[in-house]
């Protein structure tokens, strides 16, 4: 009897354990970080951590989304073996939901200080879609901006190029667009290059771990088109040495001519 009561849970424990597992399996919750990495590139995003602007998406919409899934599978194996670059706990756990309404509602603007001043204009400007406490929208199609890798680390240029330039993705599961707040003809609001500064400090320290600060210079750095390559300057020197070398020879060469005239 006892046998008989032990087998009958032991054999619904088994079928529930199953059911939890399919569940999992079925709805991601069992991904990998490899899996993730596949999806990320195939539909540039993977939710509650990451999704692709600027020219990442663009080699999204591109390239990767048409790739088959062995090699988005062999490009992850590769991407898995490089060692990460150090970095102090993890970007996907920091900032948290809120919003500073209740200090900027029914004030001038001059008086706010610079914090309450970016957090009005997330709300004027981000909040329709990514929610007034940064949460997004349900089905996160408007992502969370906390929990967030874009809002949190040293690097900011993805931040600022997203407000800057929005982001415009055409993948098979769909696209997906922001619009651009800089002077294009589409931008949702043309912020200058103070409000984006304020408006990405607020963000950072909002809704990721506030550890780099942003500057009026580092927006304008990011509106030309980002920071110039060593490249191009090396460039610039070997063509101007060349010219130079060119020039000499002809100078060297005429006054040969002369000097051997009788
Ligand atoms: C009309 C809706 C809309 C508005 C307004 C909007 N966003 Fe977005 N935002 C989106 C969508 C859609 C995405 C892309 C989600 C994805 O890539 O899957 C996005 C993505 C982002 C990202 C992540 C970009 C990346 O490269 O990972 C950041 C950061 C962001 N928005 C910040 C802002 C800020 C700050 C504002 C206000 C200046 C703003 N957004 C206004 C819809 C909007």
């Amino acid at each position: 009897m006892t046998r008989r009561i032990l087998f009958q849970i032991h054999w619904l424990l088994g079928i529930t354990a199953g059911f939890v597992l399919a569940v999992m399996g079925v709805t991601g919750a069992m991904m990998s970080f490899e899996d993730e990495i596949v999806q990320y590139l195939a539909t540039g995003r993977v939710e509650g951590k990451a999704q692709a602007g600027g020219s990442m998406a663009e080699a999204v919409s591109h390239s990767f989304s048409r790739m088959t899934e062995g090699d988005l599978a062999a490009i992850a194996t590769y991407l898995m073996d490089v060692p990460p670059v150090a970095n102090t706990g993890s970007r996907f756990g920091q900032g948290e939901a809120g919003n500073l309404t209740a200090q900027f509602r029914g004030l001038d603007t001059t008086d706010l200080t610079d914090m309450v001043a970016g957090a009005q204009i997330y709300s004027a400007n981000c909040a329709s879609c990514h929610g007034i406490d940064g949460q997004g929208t349900r089905d996160q199609y408007y992502p969370s901006l906390f929990h967030n890798s874009v809002t949190a680390g040293d690097a900011t240029n993805n931040l600022l190029a997203a407000i800057l330039y929005g982001v415009d993705r055409d993948t098979p599961t769909g696209h997906v667009f922001m619009p651009p707040f800089g002077t294009q003809d589409n931008a949702f609001n043309a912020l200058d290059d103070a409000q984006i500064a304020t408006l990405a400090n607020y963000v950072v320290t909002q809704f990721g771990d506030g550890r780099t600060q942003i500057t009026t210079a580092d927006v304008a750095t990011i509106r030309a088109g980002g920071p110039s390559s060593n490249l191009v300057r090396i460039v610039q020197g070997l063509m101007a040495a060349g010219l130079v070398l060119v020039l000499g020879i002809a100078v060297w060469l005429l006054r040969r001519r002369t000097k051997a005239r009788p």
